[in-house]
């Protein structure tokens, strides 16, 4: 049995992940939740740098968790959340969607899948949410299955 406090949607997975973020510099957090095809969710949240260029998003992160929990070719759904994290509380009013970079290796992920895997954005109050496809957020993405061609 499980209830809203022992099994917390994924968005709320997301934000809570935000909370661990490392973002001194842009002091925006960010937090990924993806969720295995059997239910299994695993985390990760954005990586800052003092060589700013060598910062690591949340998704990344997140996808390099499930990769070692699951397997990308496992992947289901996403959800992504960013905002202010103080006092222990990740606040905001933009829903946050993915930069391109992360939709690429989110697509890379869902063409392993063969599943145009869910992508759920919200903004850091968890109060606003969009629902995406990954086709609709990289539309005509390059992929592992173009390389069906090469030598
Ligand atoms: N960020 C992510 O973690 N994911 C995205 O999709 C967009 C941006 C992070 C990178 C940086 O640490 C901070 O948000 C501000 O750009």
């Amino acid at each position: 049995m499980s209830d809203a406090s022992s099994n917390p949607s994924l968005v709320e997975r997301a934000r809570e992940a935000a909370l661990r973020a490392y973002a001194p510099y842009s002091r925006f957090s960010v937090g990924c939740a993806i969720e295995s095809v059997d239910g299994e969710v695993a985390v990760g949240a954005n990586m800052e740098n003092a060589c700013y260029r060598l910062g690591v998003c949340a998704e990344i992160a997140a996808l390099t968790a499930a990769q070692a929990a699951f397997g990308l070719d496992r992947v289901a759904r996403i959800a992504v959340s960013g905002g202010s994290a103080e006092h222990g509380i990740l606040s905001g009013e933009s829903v946050v969607t993915s930069c391109g970079g992360c939709r690429q290796s989110i697509l890379e992920a869902a063409q392993l899948a063969g599943r145009d895997v869910e992508v759920i954005s919200s903004n850091g109050n968890g109060t606003q949410t969009r629902v995406d496809r990954i086709s609709e957020l990289i539309p005509h993405g390059f992929g592992p299955a173009n390389l069906k061609d090469s030598g």
